[in-house]
């Protein structure tokens, strides 16, 4: 280890992954490594032995379950938005050609008891039990608004300027109801609470607009996910950085990031020292320097069934709206199975998360429980949710922040884009280098 690195990156989860690849191909020389012996850290896709070894230390995966090698197991459950920016990125540097992908079958919310789809298409939406009759005509005229704004041309803002106007008000303009509010908010613009409504509408609007093009694109859900588990992603970006040089050691252990007047300049793992000009890595490298935001607890089930009432489909994401429950925050279940290559042909994985609420995080989490039919195991996990204090300009030490409670990887892309222009100062430029349709051809499974 005498060479001097541009870039030592600790931890292979996805943002670090993604960082390592583009910098890699940006020219810098890249040390990659991290503690576990597989890719993905927080959010690595883990095997049966895997998942016993984290959750059940000593005790054997029963035989029922079926084999090691048909599982892969999200730790951490997102999904791709098929217009987002992670396809962008995947697109962009052509990981596209490592992976396959699959569209979730369906996105479903939970309303009043009940579930029911988020209409996919405008004859699902004119028979959707969503609404009533004159609601989903209002519904039309505020769709028809947020679709055709635009900033720069004042006649198309209903006298409503969207980057000042609260969303709030935007919604009573349009005469909506509660639980229509609710859907849009939460099922469409993938609102985790409420805050937003005193925020100004743009930003609502551009998260109504990026799932429905998403939607546009797929026709049964704005969702795409890649075959064999979202451990793919890193891994894929993984390839990339190795193709341009970059090294990767797995089963590393990292016992010290050394600095030299308030700068790094180093990592430490045993008694070698690995020199370098800046650090990448996730929070659980540098404790000392995060704090913690949240905490999500996560409930990873296995079900003999779909999920009931979704049609039997083999994929699912269901939303069950803060409101509903009289909660502050939205419980999230997505659901994936044996068609992507996750789980054991007769098994479905469902898994269940939130913001925590309460001291009682589990009983948070009863009614959606109640949502799964039989639960043959569940695996639970609560964790903190971490942000860097600093920006890392000052010691060169850049801390991505833990993937949050969000369903889709938006925010991570922004982790992504932020710590690039950190770290090499200047905007990630995304050219698009294939037209749409050789996109579909590409990343059609
Ligand atoms: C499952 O994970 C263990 C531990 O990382 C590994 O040794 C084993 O090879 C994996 N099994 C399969 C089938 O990939």
């Amino acid at each position: 280890m005498d060479e001097v690195y541009d870039v030592i990156v600790l931890g292979t989860g996805l943002t670090e992954c993604i960082l390592s690849g583009l910098l890699s191909v940006d020219g810098k020389k890249v040390l990659h490594m991290d503690r576990n012996d597989y890719y993905g850290g927080d959010s690595a896709s883990l095997n049966l032995t895997q998942l016993y070894r984290k959750f059940r230390p000593g005790t054997e995966a029963p035989a029922t379950l079926g084999r090691d090698r048909d599982y892969n197991v999200d730790l951490i459950p997102k999904f791709m938005m098929a217009n987002g920016e992670l396809v962008k990125i995947l697109t962009h540097t052509d990981v596209t050609r490592y992976l396959e992908f699959k569209q979730i079958s369906g996105s479903f919310v939970y309303r009043d008891g009940r579930i029911a789809k988020v209409p996919a298409s405008e004859m699902e939406a004119v028979r959707s039990p969503l609404m009533g009759l004159f609601e989903k005509r209002r519904a039309k005229k505020f769709f028809e608004h947020v679709q055709n704004y635009r900033q720069a041309n004042p006649a198309t803002h209903a006298g409503m300027d969207a980057t000042i106007t609260p969303m709030r008000n935007v919604y009573q303009y349009f005469g909506l109801e509660a639980g229509t509010i609710d859907f849009v908010g939460h099922a469409l613009a993938l609102h985790l609470e409420d805050s937003y409504l005193d925020r100004p509408a743009k930003e609502t609007f551009d998260r109504i607009v990026l799932y429905m093009s998403s939607m546009a694109r797929w026709g049964k859900s704005p969702y795409l996910y890649p075959l064999y588990g979202l451990g793919e992603l890193p891994q894929g970006f993984a390839r990339l950085s190795a193709i341009y040089g970059g090294t990767y050691m797995l089963d590393k252990k990292v016992d010290e990031i050394i600095y030299e007047d308030g700068k790094v300049v180093g990592v430490r793992s045993g008694d070698e020292v690995a020199k370098c000009k800046q650090v990448i890595c996730d929070p659980s490298y540098a404790p000392s320097k995060v704090q913690k935001v949240a905490q999500v607890i996560r409930s990873i089930c296995l079900l003999k069934a779909p999920i009931p009432n979704t049609d039997g489909i083999d994929s699912v994401q269901l939303i069950i709206p803060q409101n509903q429950l009289k909660r502050h925050n939205d419980i999230y279940i997505a659901s994936v199975s044996s068609a992507h290559n996750v789980c054991e042909k007769s098994h479905y994985l469902a898994i269940v998360s939130t913001i925590v609420e309460t001291s009682t995080p589990e009983l948070e989490l009863e009614p959606a429980y109640k949502l799964l039919g039989p639960i043959v195991d569940k695996f639970v996990d609560i964790v903190d949710i971490c942000e860097p204090v600093e920006d890392g300009t000052k010691d060169e030490l850049y801390i991505s922040k833990s993937f949050d409670a969000t369903s889709h990887f938006e925010t991570v892309c922004d982790d992504v884009k932020d710590i690039y222009k950190r770290v090499t100062g200047h905007e990630l430029i995304l050219k698009q280098r294939t037209t749409q349709e050789q996109e579909q051809a590409e990343m059609a499974a």
